[in-house]
């Protein structure tokens, strides 16, 4: 999957109205002027076409992250996404969008083992999608890889805090930083990150005072999830953000009630299948009369 230009040739395929000028990882790296952020970053996970379209003009990033293996492939964690599956789902959302900075998540296992790894991997990603970044999480001990890619041209993103693809390492998804080595490890692994050169830096499920201090630390923007309003940016999971799932976890809040409007829609869908109220005479294309 390799095509960049939106398709413009099916109903289903709207682009936005007027194609904007597409952000730059620059543009986003600027944001934060001497520790302070004027307008704080907007950042939503996206993972189809279609939902890239609808959330374009509001972003200034959207993130294919690998929660996509949860969101989309019902998968139990984010250890089995794969390589693959994070460039097709990046095409389909840098064909859906104009105007934000498309971010990929490396997926766990595609580069850790090395900054040579990680470059074949984020190249890949880079080149199946036309995405202009990547994410990956871990801190001081990714610092020489971010460095490494940072030099030859792929802009990263660092994801420090709660790093989900560590769930068997850290035993569970609770928030970090609750004893003071674990804080000062945090606020370490963000530094390490920025010194190497990463653009902005997501800190997830941490406790707010640690959040805090990481955003003073660290000269490029933060990215908050579950860890502070006063970060340089927030971002959420969509599809918590407009209310498809029933769980609600503490850091999220709900903005809509899709999985509400989903289940009425499909009810009355089913009734009307079922009492031969669907198609009506709108929906059928009829023989011409005298035929
Ligand atoms: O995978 C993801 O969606 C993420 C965000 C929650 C930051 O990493």
């Amino acid at each position: 999957m390799s095509t960049y230009t939106l398709d413009t040739g099916t109903s289903r395929a709207t682009p936005t109205p007027q194609p904007m000028k597409r952000l730059t990882v620059p543009a986003i790296r600027q944001r934060k002027v001497d520790g302070a952020t004027a307008e704080p970053i907007v950042m939503l996970t996206a993972y189809t076409t279609r939902t890239a379209q609808l959330l374009d003009a509001h972003c200034d990033i959207l993130l294919v992250g690998d929660s996509l293996g949860q969101v989309i492939y019902g998968l139990p964690s984010t250890i089995p996404v794969t390589l693959e599956m994070m460039a097709n789902h990046a095409a389909a959302v840098v064909r859906g969008s104009h105007h934000a900075v498309v971010v990929v998540d490396m997926p766990f296992g595609s580069y850790e083992a090395s900054p040579q790894a990680a470059f074949a991997s984020a190249a890949m990603l880079l080149k199946a999608s036309g995405a202009a970044a990547v994410k990956l999480e871990g801190g001081e001990a990714m610092a020489e890889t971010v460095a490494f890619l940072v030099q030859r041209g792929i802009p990263v993103m660092g994801h420090v805090g709660l790093t989900p693809q560590a769930v068997n390492v850290l035993g569970g998804y609770r928030a970090r930083g609750r004893g003071k080595a674990e804080a000062r490890k945090i606020v370490g692994d963000a530094e390490a990150l920025a010194d190497a050169g990463a653009f902005a830096i997501v800190v997830e499920g941490v406790l707010e005072p640690i959040a805090d201090e990481v955003t003073r630390a660290v000269a490029c923007p933060t990215i908050g999830i579950g860890a502070s309003a006063q970060c340089d940016g927030q971002v959420l999971v969509t599809e918590d953000m407009i209310g498809l799932f029933e769980r609600t976890p503490r850091f999220v809040k709900r903005f809509g009630d899709v999985a509400a409007s989903i289940t009425q829609a499909a009810s009355a869908f089913a009734d009307e299948v079922r009492t031969r109220r669907f198609p009506g005479a709108d929906q059928i294309y009829a023989a011409p009369e005298g035929s």
